[in-house]
């Protein structure tokens, strides 16, 4: 039998509507079910909302809203954005629904039965917004030390769970099982919550209506944090269905942010403790992003609505972007130029470019069908032992939660195909008429996307599917496991591949409008002005211009041009992109390895659409030759 896999995420606020925080733990949560699917789990993954408490009550009033009216209209907004994210859930699971009730009120009887809950007495401050009792003790300026917005003094009768006696066990357990709560830097900070001393929980309300009420005293409604965390438990049928629980039961991660630890990692397991359950066997905290440098907050009106970011840049671009820009665990900051950089040039220019010069060549000097590898020799084995190297390290990162280290380890592969496509050089290997070689290198690099594709998966997943569409391993589902990496070869000799449209597009930035060709008449004229009357220019002049050896990487024709020619060049610092004007005089393949003499600080140009990021220097008007070394110079030395 399959081994099981339970993760859930919070149940989020209904009364507000998602954010790029909500959807950060949510695509993190979908990618570790995905990851586990892909491994073979039988994973059930849960996500749902969070309805009950004051809070909704005052929203929903405020809105002239009854508060299931508002549950309903919001909980379409997080519907709608996880079936747009690709989020793959098994269950969505509303606090509101009849099934959860039950459980709710079925934990609270258990509990109250062993008498690890009594009727008291309860005062304290407590903030609304934020859901939270504080002691005297937490207040900052009389405030709620969170949101820094006024608490209110309550005094009413209430049910308490005697969280008191459960400090040690709960000390005990969370030593005894360092995973338990992850990463490291939180799990300290609770150790010393909870060797501060545990008071006991206020659990009931009677100050509001909506909620699940106390059972046999309808006085009384269930505190919104004992109400919700029980989700956790209804979902694989708690108390109602025992195969189900027994085979999910208990949960695998509970993925939170780090705002809502101590209700996971302390509440939540003294509850359990107290109903006699297994504890989950780790809660994962994540941080929190900023945007541009800002906390996120309605009243700066700086809230990124993930509807619109994928709207206008992709949703797997999105998707790449959370899980790729921070390390998972600290907190991040969102910026557009930084989810630009991202697309342009980890998805462009590496995997987009990747992919599709693969499938060119393969067109090309394969006839679009995968040959067999035939015989390996050394310089391929060095791109087969990487691909090994890079598939152990990402599962061992992706079983940490290290989403960001998976991803890097990933995009080395993807780099080194690249740079074993550059050396190889098909086109070399076809011009000397090297068949064998051709085969064997062919189907080196398209076996490699193979297993780049499968490791993207849990992370971009309609991309990986349009890859195996164009690699036509679709239908190959013995292909497309996480254990085909286990062994290079996964992919059969005679698949025909199938080249489709790019799949990253570049998204042009507002930088990249102004040209040299349209430089403003006045700073041409001063220019000239500069210049030495007669008629030479200075030495100091002449050393403004930078002049660098670069090596193209990458050459290919620009669409609708014969003269224009699409270059990627390595200046020793960084890869430029450059139209050059040499078409009519190379074959871009011939151009491969070539070094050549580029002018490294001209101002950015658009050519026929495509941004030239620099000039590379030939002579001649019809038949041009490009400028070349004697010797062998490195990409970056710098000509004068
Ligand atoms: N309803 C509770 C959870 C109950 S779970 C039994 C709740 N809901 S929430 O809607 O306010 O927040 C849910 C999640 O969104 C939390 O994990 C929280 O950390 C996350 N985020 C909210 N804002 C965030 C950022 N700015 N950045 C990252 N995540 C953030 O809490």
């Amino acid at each position: 039998m399959k081994e099981s896999f339970y993760i859930t995420t919070p149940i989020y606020y209904v009364n507000d509507v998602p954010h790029i925080g909500h959807a950060y733990t949510t695509v993190a949560a979908d990618v570790m079910a995905r990851y586990k699917r892909l491994a073979g789990y039988n994973v059930f993954f849960l996500t749902g909302s969070d309805e009950h408490g004051q809070k909704v009550e005052k929203a929903a009033l405020e809105n002239g809203k009854t508060p299931i009216q508002l549950a309903d209209k919001v909980v379409k907004r997080f519907i709608g954005l996880w079936k747009k994210l690709n989020i793959s859930h098994d269950d969505f699971i509303r606090t509101s629904q009849e099934r959860h009730k039950k459980t709710a009120q079925a934990l609270f009887n258990i509990v109250r039965e062993k008498g690890d809950i009594y009727l008291g007495e309860y005062e304290d401050w407590y903030c609304t917004p934020c859901e939270t009792f504080l002691t005297e003790k937490q207040l900052v300026d009389n405030r709620c030390p969170d949101c820094k917005r006024e608490v209110e003094l309550l005094k009413e009768e209430s049910y308490f769970f005697r969280m008191s006696a459960y400090g040690d066990r709960l000390l005990k357990h969370i030593e005894e099982n360092p995973d338990f709560i992850q990463p490291v830097s939180r799990r300290n900070e609770i150790i010393s919550f909870v060797k501060d001393g545990l008071r006991d929980l206020s659990i009931s309300r009677t100050t509001f209506k909506w909620g699940i009420p106390v059972p046999d005293n309808d006085e009384h409604v269930i505190y919104v944090w004992f109400d919700a965390l029980t989700n956790y438990l209804t979902a694989v049928g708690g108390f109602s269905d025992e195969e189900k629980f027994s085979t999910f039961w208990p949960a695998d991660i509970h993925l939170i942010g780090k705002d809502i630890l101590r209700f996971h990692a302390v509440y939540w397991p003294t509850f359990l403790m107290a109903a006699g359950l297994p504890l989950p066997k780790q809660v994962f905290a994540h941080g929190w992003w900023t945007v541009e440098g800002e906390k996120m907050s309605k009243s700066l009106g700086n809230v990124v609505d993930p509807y619109q970011v994928i709207d206008e840049y992709g949703v797997d671009q999105f998707r790449y972007f959370l899980m790729r820009e921070v390390t998972f665990g600290l907190d991040g900051d969102y910026s557009k130029s930084a989810l630009i950089g991202r697309i342009n040039s980890d998805l462009g220019n590496d995997l987009g470019n990747l992919l599709n010069r693969s499938l060119t060549m393969t067109e090309k000097y394969a006839n679009g069908i995968v040959p067999s590898g035939g015989q390996p020799i050394q310089e391929d084995m060095e791109l087969v032992e990487m691909a090994e190297k890079a598939v152990n390290e990402f599962n061992e990162s992706m079983n940490k939660l290290s989403f960001n280290r998976a991803l890097d380890h990933l995009w080395e592969l993807i780099r080194e195909t690249n740079r074993y496509i550059d050396h190889r050089a098909p086109w070399k290997l076809s011009k000397e008429g090297n068949a064998e070689r051709l085969k064997c290198v062919v189907y080196t690099f398209i076996e490699s996307l193979r297993q780049i594709s499968i490791m993207l998966y849990p992370f971009m997943p309609a991309t990986a599917e349009k890859m195996w569409d164009q690699l036509g391993i679709k239908e190959q589902k013995e292909a497309l496991t996480l254990s085909s990496l286990e062994k290079w070869g996964g992919l059969k000799s005679g698949t025909v591949v199938n080249k489709g449209a790019i799949l990253f597009p570049r998204v042009e930035t507002e930088k990249e409008a102004p040209t040299h060709h349209t430089e403003p008449k006045e700073e041409k004229s001063k220019k000239t002005k500069d210049s030495d009357p007669a008629g030479g220019i200075s030495f100091d002049d002449f050393m403004k211009v930078e002049l660098h050896v670069g090596v193209i990487k990458e050459a290919e024709k620009v669409p609708k041009s014969d003269k224009l020619l699409k270059l990627k060049v390595d200046i020793g610092r960084e890869r430029r992109q450059i139209v050059a004007g040499i078409g009519k005089s190379y074959e871009p393949e011939t151009l491969i390895g070539k070094q050549v003499a580029v002018v490294t600080n001209l101002k950015p140009a658009q050519l026929m659409g495509i941004e030239s990021q620099g000039m590379v220097l030939a002579a001649g008007e019809d038949e041009l030759k490009l400028v070349t070394f004697e010797g062998d110079m490195k990409a970056g030395t710098r000509i004068r």
